[in-house]
């Protein structure tokens, strides 16, 4: 996730607006920044690795000439976060100017193509293919306008992107697109903005026309042309006027950023299914031939490696070992060596714990792998091979679509990881796949239909004092990760445990209404789950069951229920099944008056040991 703006202003100059504009579009990225406007024919850049306060104080981003201009704010995704990878990007004459946000999955093949034509690339983005395509086009039919080379461009592209492109032979346009990357124009009579949110236009003007996949817009002081990017036909919308306050607009419109971060799993986990097969293939040569493999992460990125201990074990027939970080010296300290290997996991790539026990297996030669969201972090320094989950910033303190993420990330290492080692049927695998590609629209789902239904259940049981949580396999992390949500947002104390070990002493908490909540995926577990159930219902528990869409069973058995999807693979299960008690969580804590984004005595990321 980067954010990306441009304005075109009848009077003064682009570089400051640009500037306050990327400032409100921080919050998707703040690791890079870089401006580019055009003034007199010529193309004027400033870009810096760091903050914008920082990249502004050193290089002053509100002198560049000119009143037309593009800015971007970069979250890195392919390439470190380096002033060379930082946007825009040129091509090699350095007469065109891109920004971008989103992946371009195909980059590696065009970018060979291009480099076989000649062009010379500077970055390790993917983003660049793309100047240079656009150059390429030209080069070919140097008669093309701007508008028409990005629109012959894109339709090669793979992947998602919302670009905006100038010219130092058009300087009076920004050409920009979207597909799957949100792309927003701001109109005034002065001015027209694009945008990938309303915030950073918002205090510039109210009137903003909302882009869609597959369209195309060229600003210009003449106006705004929309055209849909298959056909090059015209498109006519007229704008329309929000009314969000300042504080609204940061959040889209949604009162927390953790319910926003929610909703925003669906296209956090399609952006985890673009990435580059070679790394993933590579995350998985290293427990391939480890003699053992250890999954060492804190909180909620811990119970992502307890699930993915179930999803490597299952699909590729592969023991790994899930230790809580700030265990892992004490347990593991003096026995971890040359043959053993490490996947660390953690959203910032900063959690002390974790980077503690990583240093520890390092000195003892281990090989560290790492997982995160922070590309750049010091966990992406110390492994051998890391890769990103591809989440964007995560605002709010409770993690949420860092979690599925992760596991989207796992799975799919687990896959590679079967195939290399030969224990899945291709038909298996394909099945597998298939059910990966199709978690997002899964997920979506159970946000639209379950929401408010959940909403009801906080309501109905916002004063019980103490909460179960219980799930059987690979279910068993899903609950301890339903738990810790509702636990450290709702401060609501609660139990986990796995449901067969429950009569093995907590089930004597129970008493009449005591809400226990069970995971219920139709696996191999359905049967004996059932029997936990009952068990607990004896006792007069309040049983709020997640199930899959028309299991009859245990919806008469519960009383309240939860549906999600139906087929879903045992392996993937955490995925959706977590969804329901993310939105749990977050609705007891708002319906017991707390701030879900800020929980006390909480940090996002927890630096001390
Ligand atoms: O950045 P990390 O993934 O390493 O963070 C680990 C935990 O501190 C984190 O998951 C924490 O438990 C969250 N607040 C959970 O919502």
């Amino acid at each position: 996730m980067c954010g990306i703006f441009g304005c075109v202003l009848k009077e003064g100059n682009a570089a400051p607006v640009i500037h306050g504009s990327l400032k409100r579009l921080e919050y998707r990225g703040y690791d890079s920044v870089g401006e580019v406007t055009l003034h007199n024919g010529q193309i004027f850049i400033k870009k810096d690795q760091g903050k914008i306060d920082e990249v502004h104080k050193l290089h002053n981003l509100d002198d560049l000439p000119g009143n037309i201009g593009i800015g971007h704010t970069r979250w890195a995704t392919h390439g470190a976060p380096l002033q060379v990878n930082a946007h825009p990007h040129v091509d090699c004459s350095g007469q065109i100017a891109l920004v971008h946000n989103g992946i371009v999955e195909n980059f590696v093949e065009l970018k060979l193509e291009l480099e076989n034509r000649g062009h010379v690339f500077q970055s390790k983005t993917d983003t660049e293919v793309i100047v240079h395509l656009i150059e390429d086009v030209l080069n070919v039919n140097p008669s093309l306008s701007l508008t028409d080379a990005v629109l012959e461009t894109i339709k090669k592209l793979c992947g998602s992107y919302a670009i905006a492109v100038v010219s130092t032979k058009e300087p009076d346009k920004i050409v920009c697109a979207r597909n799957e990357s949100p792309l927003v124009i701001g109109v005034n009579e002065n001015a027209l903005y694009c945008a990938s949110d309303i915030p950073a236009f918002l205090p510039l003007t109210k009137k903003a026309v909302i882009i869609d996949d597959g369209e195309l817009v060229t600003l210009s002081l003449k106006g705004l042309e929309i055209r849909k990017i298959a056909d090059s036909s015209l498109v006519t919308r007229e704008p329309k006027l929000i009314d969000w306050t300042p504080e609204m607009a940061v959040k889209q419109g949604y009162p927390h950023f953790m319910i926003k971060e929610i909703h925003e799993q669906p296209d956090c986990l399609r952006n985890t299914l673009r990435l580059q097969e070679h790394y993933l293939d590579l995350m998985a040569t290293f427990p391939d031939r480890a003699r053992e493999v250890f999954l060492v992460a804190c909180g909620t990125s811990y119970h992502a490696c307890l699930a993915a201990s179930y999803m490597f074990s299952k699909l590729a027939f592969l023991a790994t070992y899930p230790v809580i970080a700030s265990e892992f010296i004490e347990q593991h300290g003096k026995s971890v060596n040359i043959d053993s290997t490490i996947l660390a996991v953690s959203q910032s790539g900063e959690t002390a714990d974790t980077l503690a026990a990583v240093n520890c297996a390092r000195q003892r030669a281990a090989t560290i792998l790492g997982l995160t969201n922070a590309i750049g972090s010091t966990l992406t320094r110390v492994s051998r091979v890391y890769i990103g989950q591809q989440s964007g910033p995560e605002i709010g303190v409770a993690a949420t679509k860092t979690f599925t993420s992760q596991l989207s990330v796992m799975a799919q290492i687990a896959l590679r990881l079967a195939k290399k080692r030969g224990k899945v049927s291709q038909d298996e695998m394909d099945y597998l796949a298939d059910r990966l590609q199709k978690l997002p629209d899964i997920v979506k789902t159970i946000i639209e239909t379950q929401e408010e239904k959940v909403k009801q259940i906080a309501k109905k049981y916002k004063e019980a004092k103490t909460f179960f949580f219980l799930g059987r396999g690979i279910s068993t992390a899903t609950a301890y990760e339903g738990r810790l949500k509702l636990m450290e947002i709702a401060y609501v104390p609660a139990i986990a445990f796995p449901a067969g070990e429950s009569k093995h002493g907590p089930i004597s908490l129970i008493e009449p209404g005591f809400p226990v909540v069970f995971i219920c995926p139709k696996d191999e577990a359905h049967k004996t789950l059932i029997g936990n159930i009952m068990e607990m219902k004896a006792r007069g528990a309040s049983i709020i069951a997640v199930i899959e869409e028309g299991d009859e069973e245990i919806k008469n058995l519960a009383d309240d229920y939860i549906e999600v999807p139906k087929d879903i693979p045992e392996v993937l299960s955490p995925i959706p099944f977590i969804i329901p008690l993310q939105l749990l969580a977050y609705y007891m804590a708002v319906e017991r008056g707390f701030n879900p984004d800020t929980p006390r005595n909480l940090a996002k990321s927890v630096t001390v040991k």
